[in-house]
């Protein structure tokens, strides 16, 4: 049966910067075709916040996402050194969206064939806490740079347990821990402990492994089929989740979803793309991903099932393709063949 909008979903559409604003009218696209089961309050952040409301976080879009407690985010630039704070980290913290998670699989088997990891990262604390300032010497007001991370026990121990309940729920078997905790020894090594203590209450259900993270970055490029789910830190989960994308073809090709107790914000693992952007080549499968983990956040796994098997057919099938894969497809005509696939099941 069509649902009714009486019957829909509302949640908060974030178009975003750079190649945000296509991606995002592909991924609406696609999920039009799907008989989508949201209706979008569209909202700013980032420069287009800055554009429409000047603003890189606005009033009203925070409100809409505060109503409807479920968004899809087109990426937000960030001014490099100084300029305004990263709005995503700002949404992440407004929102105590602390579960970061960001699955990779193959779908086109290139120099890794049989991929199927998901990366846990912890999104409030560590470095990106903010806590950085400069110490003059002389006339150098920039002579000294200082930044400080934040990890407590609890936020530890609170995304250790969720990783562990993510396992379960999925069906994933074992969970390597990602630290630093022979130099970092306080920040990461409580990272560390607090997982250890929750891995006691999953004995015999999940098993857990840790490993220093440069490590684990060979240990990806060497032999990425030894991990079954990451758990990470937020600077190194930032880091590795841009490998974890390379295994796959790169950052095309990975969703993202970011948990709080009540809210979820789904969106693509890559940035703005300014180098691309507006040229109508990006590749929206990252973000039509994301959609996918939205739909199934909602209850509707049967039409995230439907949008996977689309690109599958659309990229392996039909061998249409974003340039990035190295095909010819636009954005909008790779768009149009998953919804000509969607159509024709
Ligand atoms: P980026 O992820 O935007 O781009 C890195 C490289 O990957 C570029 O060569 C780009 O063309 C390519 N790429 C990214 N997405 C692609 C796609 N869908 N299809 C084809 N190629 C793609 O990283 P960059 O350049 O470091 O950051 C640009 C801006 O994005 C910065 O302002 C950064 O702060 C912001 N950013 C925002 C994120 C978010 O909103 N969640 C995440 C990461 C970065
Ligand atoms: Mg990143």
């Amino acid at each position: 049966m069509e649902s009714t909008p009486r019957h829909k979903i509302p949640a908060t559409l974030i178009p975003g910067d750079g190649i945000g604003p296509e991606v995002v009218a592909a991924t609406v696209q696609v999920l039009d075709a799907l008989g989508s089961p949201f209706i979008w309050d569209v909202q700013h952040a980032g420069i287009a916040g800055v554009t429409h409301c000047g603003d890189p976080l606005p009033d009203v879009t925070l409100e809409s996402v505060r109503k409807n407690k479920l968004a899809l985010k087109g990426p937000l630039t960030t001014p490099i050194g100084d300029g305004f704070r990263s709005s995503n980290v700002r949404l992440r913290e407004e929102f105590q969206l602390f579960g970061n998670v960001r699955p990779v699989h193959t779908i086109i088997p290139g120099r890794y064939d049989k991929i199927d990891l998901v990366l846990v990262r912890e999104n409030l604390g560590g470095f990106y806490v903010a806590h950085e300032y400069y110490i003059p010497v002389g006339d150098d007001p920039k002579a000294v740079a200082v930044a400080t991370g934040v990890n407590t026990r609890d936020a530890c121990a609170r995304i250790a347990r969720f990783a562990f309940e993510y396992a379960l729920k999925h069906g994933r078997k074992k969970i390597t821990v990602v630290h630093k905790a022979n130099i970092l020894k306080v920040l990461t090594g409580l990272f560390l402990d607090a997982a250890r203590d929750v891995a006691r209450d999953y004995e015999g259900r999940v098993e857990m492994n840790d490993i220093i993270v440069d490590a684990c970055a060979m240990q990806l490029v060497l032999n990425p089929w030894q991990f079954d789910m990451l758990v990470c830190t937020n600077l190194f989960g930032d880091i590795l989740s841009d490998q974890l994308a390379g295994l796959v073809g790169g950052l095309g090709m990975a969703p993202g979803a970011n948990y709080g107790t009540d809210t979820a914000i789904f969106e693509a693992v890559h940035g703005s793309a300014p180098d691309i952007a507006g040229k109508d080549v990006a590749n929206p499968i990252s973000l039509l991903l994301a959609s996918g983990l939205m739909l199934e956040h909602v209850g509707k796994g049967d039409l995230a099932q439907r949008l996977r098997t689309a690109i599958t057919q659309t990229l392996n099938t039909d061998h249409i393709c974003t340039r990035d894969l190295k095909g010819t497809a636009s954005t909008r005509e790779f768009a149009a063949a998953v919804v000509r696939r969607i159509e024709s099941t």
